[in-house]
């Protein structure tokens, strides 16, 4: 499965780290004067959102939720269950919703509209990596570090089945299956 010949290098870490620091640029300008609570979505996002936070200038509060709707499949199911809820109160908060990358769409939907039923001054979403051609449910993002298309990613937080994540460069996959 780690055989390189699969691999093909997408993004190296030279243009993830520009992504990162201009999604922080926004952020620092349209947050000036305010507070931000990141809320990262594990396991996915812990990668961008260490980078993430180190460019923040904006006091910011950090929690994360764990959900899961994949499974070991490779293709969304549609259910969203949550595995580890945030511990903060978010009343009143500027919450940044912290992802990774956004494919149908379903997990994102779900977690946005929770969040905002609990009160908080604001949601936003942010995401490095947005395959929009494969959106099945609208749900707003704000931030995008890049448009990609539609093919499956490894390395720099994103999985394929728990391997890959700690692979500073994302690759893509020249046989999924
Ligand atoms: P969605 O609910 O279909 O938008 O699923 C989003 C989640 O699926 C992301 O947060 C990732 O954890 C996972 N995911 C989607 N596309 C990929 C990919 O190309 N590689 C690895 N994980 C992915
Ligand atoms: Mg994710």
């Amino acid at each position: 499965m780690l055989d390189e010949k699969n691999f093909t290098k997408y993004l190296n870490r030279h243009e993830i780290e520009a992504a990162v620091q201009s999604i922080a640029n926004r952020i620092n300008s349209d947050y000036a004067g305010k507070e931000v609570l990141l809320v990262g979505v594990l396991k996915g996002a812990v990668v961008f959102i260490a980078d993430l936070i180190r460019h923040l200038k904006v006091p910011t509060e950090v929690e994360f939720v764990r959900l899961s709707s994949y499974g070991k499949a490779k293709t969304s199911s549609g259910t969203v269950t949550i595995l580890k809820d945030i511990q903060a109160d978010i009343r009143n908060k500027h919450v940044l919703i912290i992802e990774e990358i956004i494919d149908s769409g379903r997990t994102l939907k779900f977690l946005y509209e929770r969040l905002k039923s609990s009160g908080p001054a604001s949601v936003e979403i942010v995401t490095l990596l947005d395959k929009a051609s494969k959106r099945v449910v609208d749900v707003p993002v704000k931030y995008i570090g890049r448009n990609i298309d539609d093919q499956f990613l490894v390395g720099y937080g994103l999985d394929l089945e728990e391997h890959c994540r700690n692979l500073p460069d994302i690759y893509y996959l020249k046989y999924p299956n």
